[in-house]
């Protein structure tokens, strides 16, 4: 949408520009087929040039020797000076200036609206930015009430608990930082749907193509090529932060995920 509005204003400045070029250099421009003949007979655009060069020239010459014969020969009885139509509101020029500084305005504008847009999430604290959930103490209850998640919508991220002993290699320990908790993107790495929670398997199970990844967001079956992609969590002062900002690709298939944790009930999807 934004980069729309940015185009259209760019164009309109484009466009309000070239009208005052051509009105400024004084350039005919003709609808294709409608140019005067004498034009239209020539091949070249340096033809073309010569010709228009050459017109000006002798309409300049016949003004200048028409004035001097009228000197020489019978001066013309002086004719009372024209009354000049006055002009109300503002002149052509003004016009076409107040058109190319309000389409440059608005082309201002549309890029520092696209700007903002931008940069929404981080300034207003959603999507996009580091987010601060909850204390530990409600983010663990709200697993205990979720049967085993947390989720934080705003932040499309899913909380789940994380014990480091069942992680012995630390292939999470960078994104949990001493936390008992990690966060998981909900988005999923097959098509992008939005992966909901299987209360009685206690997996994620993808509704689109069956998809099906561990508490921890680990592949387990279907058409995704790894696990749930994540996010940084950190506790800071008791209050628990997840780091939207950048997401973390999940673990490949096959790359010994650490947790085993067969499904603890009937799917939800098809397999
Ligand atoms: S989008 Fe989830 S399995 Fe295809």
């Amino acid at each position: 949408m934004s980069l729309t509005l940015t185009l259209l204003a760019t164009t309109a400045g484009l466009l309000v520009v070239f009208f005052w070029w051509v009105r400024r250099n004084n350039v005919a421009v003709y609808p294709a087929g409608r140019a005067p003949a004498q034009l239209r007979s020539l091949s070249t655009g340096c033809e073309l040039g010569t010709a228009l060069l050459a017109a000006s020239t002798d309409t300049a010459t016949s003004g200048t020797t028409g004035r001097q014969g009228g000197t020489a020969t019978s001066p013309a009885p002086a004719k009372a000076p024209k009354r000049q139509k006055r002009h109300e509101g503002p002149s052509r020029r003004d016009f076409l200036r107040f058109g190319l500084l309000a389409s440059m305005g608005g082309t201002l504008t549309a890029f520092a609206g696209a700007s903002l847009g931008f940069l929404w999430p981080t300034l207003k604290g959603g999507f996009g930015a580091r987010l601060d959930i909850g204390s530990e103490a409600d983010i663990a209850a709200g697993i205990d009430e979720g049967g085993g998640h947390f989720e934080y919508p705003a932040g499309r991220s899913y909380i789940v608990a994380y014990d480091p002993a069942q992680d012995p290699n630390g292939v999470y320990a960078e994104i949990t930082n001493g936390a008992p908790f990690m966060a998981l993107y909900q988005k999923c790495v097959h098509l992008g749907c939005r992966v909901p929670w299987c209360a009685q398997s206690k997996w994620w199970e993808c509704p689109c193509h069956g998809s099906q990844y561990n508490r921890w967001g680990e592949y387990q079956f279907g058409p995704a090529p790894r696990g749930l992609d994540r996010f940084a969590l950190t506790i800071e002062e008791g209050r628990v932060i997840v780091d939207t900002s950048t997401v973390v690709t999940g673990p490949s298939r096959g790359s010994g995920a650490p947790l085993d944790q067969p499904p603890e009930g009937p799917h939800c999807t098809g397999a």
